[in-house]
């Protein structure tokens, strides 16, 4: 580690989680948002179902769980955010691996801007389940309803503001004062929702038709796009590749362990998005819905169900409240991570960054709240290439970088070979397995294949 002078003042005082819970609630807290109920179902219908499920669920076990023990213990190590942490754990004259900090602070920068335009979508569908539920509704005018909201960007604003309103709100008191205590109720009642939904999913016609859509995988639908994107939504549901998971590293105290909170934030954001496939594919096919619908599926499936419930009008509200408030907690991480930036690195005051940077968010949101392929390109290239390649030097700089006494320690109470086979696969496995559906989209692979080269050098005809 590089020599340390007595850090500032305002870095003594960052405050650490009240307890090992207040961590695993927080961390499953950002992880577990509209990547699980929304993104989640939407990209498996539009790629296809079993085959990109199968890739996405290998790429969590293979290159985001070993990542996101890695960003834990980059953060915890540094106990800054993720621009300080790199610059504190570099070797000396190394210090251009900040630049992966910088990245960092750049895609949380753009991913909260599309975020919060797909919260807003749900909180204003909080609102209608009140003012003018779906009860009694015919599918085809649910349906109409979203297509109504997302072309009319002046409403789709309105929301995408009140939520970062309330996102820079939070984030100005802190993170982690308030929002545990929430998440503590909340997070259950989701999960306990989303199994009622299962429960009702269970009883349909289109149960076992829409089960196979999401588990059968026919490998012959998998397209190179495909795959990164599953890859990409490995790193996008468990908060990988910017930082998110470092910044709240940080906040851990010394003694506390980080392997068993990282498999089990992994295993719960993992369980939520399935569960949230189950409810939804099985409705898609009995009202004979489309799964390729695209972002607005869950908008244009769920309340199909709610329309038709005795209680439908309740379920609705807190359904999208409950979704709702979790993407609220996941917007949180991806703001902290840029204001942390600015507080840690340039000892400005949270009060006033906060709600400038919310406010420059907003206006970056404005024109995918305007443009769907403004959306989709903001989405596809922060997601897909900003994640995994900030997630790829992530690994390279824990596997080969930091000092192996420093990685040692959070692995002192496991037996050695636990430490190696994370070490392993963060330095080999999970990097080629990213730059090889990276390249592979992108067509790099087939070129280099093709050369008549390398084909004479593997003697292929
Ligand atoms: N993981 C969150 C979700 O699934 C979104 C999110 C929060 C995120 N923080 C992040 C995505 C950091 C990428 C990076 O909804």
């Amino acid at each position: 580690m590089s020599e340390k002078k007595s850090p500032p003042e305002h870095l003594l005082q960052r405050g650490s989680w009240g307890s090992k819970f207040a961590f695993v609630l927080a961390a499953a807290g950002s992880a577990i948002g509209l990547g699980n109920v929304w993104k989640f179902p939407y990209i498996t219908g539009v790629y296809g179902g079993g085959a990109f499920v199968f890739v996405y669920l290998f790429s969590v076990l293979l290159v985001g769980l070993p990542l996101l023990i890695a960003e834990i213990l980059l953060g915890k190590s540094a106990h800054r955010d993720p621009v300080g942490t790199f610059i504190v754990l570099s070797p000396k004259g190394k210090k251009y691996w900040q630049l992966v900090g910088w990245m960092g602070v750049v895609s949380g920068f753009v991913i909260l801007s599309f975020y919060s335009v797909v919260a807003g979508w749900a909180l204003s569908y909080v609102f209608r389940s009140i003012f003018e539920p779906f009860s009694g509704l015919p599918p085809e005018k649910i349906d109409h309803l979203f297509v109504e909201l997302t072309s009319s960007p002046g409403i789709e604003i309105i929301w995408h503001f009140i939520f970062m309103f309330f996102t820079v709100g939070i984030v100005i008191g802190g993170v982690k004062k308030g929002l545990e205590k929430w998440s503590k109720i909340l997070m259950p009642l989701l999960f306990g929702i989303i199994l009622f939904l299962d429960l009702y999913a269970a009883t349909t016609k289109g149960f076992v038709t829409g089960l196979t859509f999401l588990f059968k995988p026919d490998f012959t639908k998998l397209t190179p796009d495909a795959i990164l994107q599953a890859l990409g939504h490995s790193f996008f549901t468990l908060s990988l590749g910017m930082g998110a998971m470092i910044t709240y590293g940080s906040y851990l105290k010394d003694e506390e362990d980080i392997v068993v909170p990282a498999v089990s934030v992994a295993v719960l954001d993992t369980l939520i998005a399935l569960l949230a496939g189950m409810a939804i594919f099985p409705i898609v096919f009995t009202f004979g819905l489309k799964p390729s619908a695209g972002p607005g599926l869950v908008f244009r499936t769920l309340p199909v169900v709610f329309a038709k419930l005795h209680f439908g009008m309740v379920i609705s509200f807190l359904f999208f409240t409950l979704l709702t408030f979790a993407a609220l907690t996941s917007a949180i991480s991806l703001l902290e991570v840029v204001v942390a930036f600015f507080v840690d690195e340039l000892g400005w005051d949270r009060k006033i960054v906060t709600p400038v940077v919310g406010f420059l968010i907003f206006l970056l949101g404005v024109p995918s709240a305007i443009w769907d392929s403004f959306f989709d390109f903001v989405d596809w290239l922060s997601t897909n290439i900003f994640l995994p390649v900030g997630g790829f030097f992530i690994a390279l700089f824990t596997a080969f970088v930091l000092e192996e006494k420093l990685k040692k320690i959070h692995f002192a109470r496991y037996p050695e070979y636990l430490y190696r086979g994370w070490n392993f696969t963060v330095g080999w496995i999970s990097p080629v397995l990213v730059a090889i559906m990276i390249l592979n989209r992108f067509g790099i692979l087939k070129l280099i294949f093709s050369s008549p080269f390398l084909r004479k050098l593997l003697g292929v005809e």
